[in-house]
């Protein structure tokens, strides 16, 4: 059974356990602080077990809102935590009136495009060579939301 809420100052030592699970490069705890710190940011957490097992975080600019990051505890995974995550930044995001989503991941990254596609999302442009650890083209991504009415 998993929650989902906005990310509080206490969330950020889970948040840094996350990265730490499910990337390469994971953002430092100042990186994550000043995420949440930011009024543009959206930061969502899914809490179950003893702490929380995802996290989305995403900024709003203008029309747009870009996903910086998501991830979800190895153990937690296949069971619809990062879709709940999705799904309720959409609701957020529209209420900030962003009329767009995107963001870049890895080309190999298998997982994370079949859950993007799932949402809709669709290419928007390739970077070559802009990951390092290992270099890896990124692929961009958007989808059209719908404001609230
Ligand atoms: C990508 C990631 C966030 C998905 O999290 P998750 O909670 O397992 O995703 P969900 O359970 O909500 O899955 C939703 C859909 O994504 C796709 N998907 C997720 N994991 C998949 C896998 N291992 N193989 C194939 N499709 C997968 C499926 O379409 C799935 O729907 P289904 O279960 O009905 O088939 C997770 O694998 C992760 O944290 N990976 C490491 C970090 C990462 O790569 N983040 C993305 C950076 S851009």
């Amino acid at each position: 059974m998993i929650s989902i809420d906005s990310a509080g100052i206490s969330d950020i030592p889970d948040i840094c356990v996350i990265e730490q699970a499910c990337f390469s490069r994971p953002w430092s705890e100042k990186s994550i602080c000043e995420l949440l710190g930011n009024e543009n940011s959206l930061v969502i957490v899914a809490r179950g077990g003893a702490g929380c097992v995802g996290y989305i975080g995403a900024r709003v600019i203008d029309d747009e809102c870009e996903i910086m990051n998501i991830g979800v505890l190895p153990a937690w995974r296949r069971q619809g935590v990062a879709s709940a995550l999705l799904a309720r930044l959409i609701s957020e995001a529209t209420l900030r009136r962003a009329l767009f989503l995107s963001l870049e991941v890895r080309a190999s990254n298998k997982e994370a495009l079949a859950l993007y596609g799932k949402f809709g999302f669709r290419t928007a442009g390739r970077r070559k060579n802009y990951y390092s650890a290992p270099v890896e083209d990124a692929v961009i991504l958007r989808v059209e939301i719908r404001p609230v009415l």
